[in-house]
């Protein structure tokens, strides 16, 4: 594609006007020279409709699902797609097919089939898809790719790499919350750490080649809640003042406006969290829920040229964030996203250089902005080199992914080519 009008404003619907996807409402809004929020589509009332206020929508672009707004003759330029997991591929290939450009959240699919069903109707729409992979345009991960193909470690041997998820975000999301119930939403390797092995695949530049990984919900199980312990915090619990995963703590007398206090209710008064947690998912005990998904996994991999990574990802951190070290033949990058950290220490020079990164803002270091500004820019200006995961890149990834969780479940060593 080659088209280039550079005062062209790219018009846009969201399909899922939840935590995401209105948050990528924000962020177009923030670049008017880009972009603007055209229409949505989204069931539950009170999201649709403060959705269709922020972005002054008139009724006729305000529909309740994505059928709705798909059944129509093609409505805009693009479309972002952040309903849940389980979710996104019937929208997205409904959306390719009617020749919409497409921005999608990870991950792409719960199935390899569906994530290459997606691969299949970008291919034959020919449209700019872009997956949010905001690792790749994080600004801390995306200088150590800066250094890393800049020859700054020499050859690039090993990576190790660890997502500390940290123990309230594991409670939120994967116990209590939407990705807690695999058959409801994906696995936990796919749900988190889409985006670790889609990074650290990026940073090798390699093709992977075989992967080996173990994990189990080995904590957020009946047997180890604490004694006295009671089915909702707000029933009493002899334990709640003293339980790091008090519901009170984290979605009441906390700051309800924001993440992940503002995912109970969309109204934010202390009495309607409350009530939310009276009545809702996020009141049970971490240790009395449906979650089936591990709480810790990690992978072993190996790329073409001999190239090794291993992956951890855990719910026991104090932390939240990634760290990571690249091991080269003339040096090492660590970088602890949680401080905000990185170091270079190169060999020859003995030395340890600490890289000044400034302050990170935004979602996921400022990715999530720089992912979709990328994609709406791509778009705008026929430049697909600013798409630095599109669904065919994606895919690949993906498929890692789904060999990773397919060995931790045979116990056993997959090739990917068996994939
Ligand atoms: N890239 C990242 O780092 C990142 C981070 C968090 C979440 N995610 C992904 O983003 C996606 C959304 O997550 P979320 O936290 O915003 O979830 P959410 O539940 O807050 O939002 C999903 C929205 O989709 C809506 N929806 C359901 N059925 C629909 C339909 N038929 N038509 C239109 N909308 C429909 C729901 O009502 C809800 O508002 C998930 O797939 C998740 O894995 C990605």
């Amino acid at each position: 594609m080659s088209e280039k009008n550079s005062s062209k404003q790219i018009t846009v619907a969201v399909i899922g006007a939840g935590s995401r996807g209105a948050g990528f409402g924000r962020h177009v809004a923030a670049l008017p020279h880009l972009g603007k929020i055209v229409a949505v589509a989204e069931p539950r009332q009170d999201y649709r409709k403060s959705f269709a206020q922020t972005h002054r929508l008139p009724s006729k672009a305000v529909f309740k699902t994505w059928q709705e707004f798909l059944k129509k003759p093609k409505f805009c330029d693009a479309v972002v797609v952040a309903t849940m997991d389980r979710e996104h591929v019937e929208p997205a290939v409904a959306a390719l097919n009617k020749g919409y450009h497409l921005f999608l959240e990870k991950p792409m699919s719960v199935s390899l089939e569906d994530c290459r069903r997606i691969e299949a109707a970008q291919r034959k729409a020919g449209t700019r898809a872009a997956v949010c992979h905001s690792m790749r345009y994080h600004k801390g991960f995306n200088k150590i790719k800066t250094l890393v193909a800049g020859g700054s470690i020499g050859k690039l041997v090993s990576v190790d790499q660890i997502e500390q998820i940290a123990f309230w975000h594991f409670g939120h999301s994967f116990v209590r919350g939407n990705w807690g119930v695999e058959g409801k939403a994906s696995f936990s390797l796919l749900a988190k750490s889409c985006h670790d092995l889609d990074y650290i695949t990026f940073v090798t530049g390699k093709k992977a080649l075989r992967v080996s990984s173990f994990g189990s919900l080995s904590y957020f199980k009946p047997e180890n809640a604490p004694e006295g312990a009671t089915l909702r915090c707000t029933d009493g619990c002899p334990v709640e003042p003293s339980c790091p995963y008090s519901a009170l703590k984290t979605y009441v007398n906390a700051n309800r406006q924001e993440w992940p206090a503002d995912v109970v209710s969309h109204d934010h008064s202390a009495e309607a969290h409350l009530k939310a947690i009276q009545t809702g998912p996020y009141g049970r005990c971490v240790w009395a829920c449906d979650n089936d998904v591990v709480d810790h996994q990690v992978v072993a991999l190996e790329y073409e040229d001999g190239v090794t990574a291993t992956f951890t990802m855990s719910a026991f951190t104090y932390d939240i964030g990634r760290r990571v070290t690249l091991h080269g033949t003339e040096g090492e990058i660590y970088y602890d996203e949680a401080h905000n950290l990185m170091t270079l220490k190169r060999f020859a020079e003995n030395n340890v250089e600490k890289i000044e990164l400034g302050a990170e803002r935004g979602g996921h270091g400022g990715g999530d902005a720089r992912a979709l500004r990328g994609w709406l820019q791509a778009i705008r200006d026929g430049r697909d080199d600013l798409i630095l995961t599109n669904v065919q890149e994606s895919l690949k990834t993906h498929t890692i992914v789904f060999a990773a969780e397919k060995s931790r479940k045979e116990k056993r060593m997959i090739e990917l080519k068996e994939m």
